[in-house]
């Protein structure tokens, strides 16, 4: 299919380094499926990584072992524009325009930034604040038509949805005006030790989350010590939230139906289920971390990707930066 006529998808992951079940499970698998017959941008947001606390040292390592970790899940970079966020400056550029029309009301009601500033008061960083107004100039930099992202982040494209309707009306026809694209048991998995809370490295709890570069030992070990209520009996129901994420995730890394493993696991219990889904995850994670293994091995291989990426990024980047400083009133040079 002609590249140009493929509608446009977009998505962005934070440098946290390996990403962990959630992620792949929520986003990244939807990502290499849109691939194919989608004009695809995916972007490494290190920019964003720091609205928290950062170390510069950590910033640097982690950016690029999350390239290759996407590498490792399938996406293709011949398929795919695959770059960092901070090697297209027009991110920022539009993210300022952007700020100028968003309002402190409706960035002060995301819940993310509710979640992350708890117990900071007025000490809260303004990047953090601030963060969704750049997400939205990521997504409508490129135009792009779809954005695949897990359920935390729906409330987000809300927000980038209003921002370029506003823009469009104050402004004129500029921007594409995105649909999030949220699918599936995976949207939102939650944490392993406390299942009211999403799957997040965040947290700060390594039991929480399984990473895509775990080995068998240390999923085995996550997963047994993965929470479950005291009942005995492997279902999936509104009154076992646990069992339910890891039937969930079961079913999504070997792709039998949640009804089936029920039947398969009725009347053997929680460790046999476990041991079982440990096995599993572990089949189907270990080709990936042995791309990434493979992939970082190689860090010239992956900076050219990037650089490439990079390059592909700003030609639409900046094409869409001219429509908008037009739009909006700023002056061209003048040779
Ligand atoms: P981030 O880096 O936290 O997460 C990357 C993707 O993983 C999804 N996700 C989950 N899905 C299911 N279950 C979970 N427990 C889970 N945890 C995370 C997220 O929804 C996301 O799709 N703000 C974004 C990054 C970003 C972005 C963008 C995304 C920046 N600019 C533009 C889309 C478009 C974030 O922090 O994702």
């Amino acid at each position: 299919m002609n590249p140009s006529a493929r509608p446009r998808v977009f998505s962005g992951i934070q440098p946290t380094g390996s990403p962990h079940l959630g992620n792949y499970l929520g986003a990244l698998r939807n990502w290499v499926r849109l691939q194919d017959d989608h004009d695809a941008y995916y972007c490494i947001v290190d920019l964003h990584a720091m609205t928290m606390p950062w170390s510069p040292a950590e910033l640097h390592a982690r950016t690029l072992e999350t390239s290759a970790s996407l590498l490792s899940v399938g996406i293709d970079p011949e398929a795919s524009v695959l770059f960092l966020q901070s090697h297209v400056p027009e991110h920022v550029e539009l993210s300022w325009v952007l700020t100028c029309i968003a309002r402190m009301g409706e960035l002060r009601r995301m819940i993310q930034f509710k979640e992350r500033s708890k117990g900071e008061g007025e000490s809260v960083g303004v990047g953090l604040f601030a963060y969704p107004v750049l997400q939205a100039a990521d997504v409508l930099l490129y135009r792009a038509h779809r954005v695949p992202v897990g359920e935390d982040q729906r409330q987000h494209i809300e927000l980038m949805r209003d921002l370029a309707e506003r823009f469009n009306a104050q402004f004129g026809d500029t921007l594409v005006v995105p649909e999030a694209y949220i699918r599936g048991p995976g949207a939102r998995i939650m944490a392993l030790d406390d299942p009211t809370q999403k799957m997040s490295k965040s947290a700060g709890r390594p039991t929480a989350s399984i990473l895509l570069t775990d080995d068998p030992g240390q999923i085995t070990k996550k997963l047994k010590s993965a929470k479950t209520d005291s009942g005995t009996q492997v279902r999936a129901g509104e009154d076992k939230p646990e069992l339910t994420n890891l039937l969930s995730i079961f079913s999504l890394v070997t792709g039998e139906p949640t009804e089936s493993l029920e039947g398969r696991f009725q009347g053997r219990g929680y460790g046999d289920f476990k041991a079982q889904l440990a096995e599993a995850v572990a089949a189907h994670l270990t080709p990936l971390r042995e791309r990434y293994e493979a992939a970082l091995a190689d860090p010239g291989e992956l900076e050219r990707i990037l650089a490439t990426g990079a390059k592909r990024a700003s030609e639409v980047a900046a094409d869409t930066m001219a429509d908008v400083r037009e739009a909006v009133g700023l002056r061209r040079p003048q040779a």
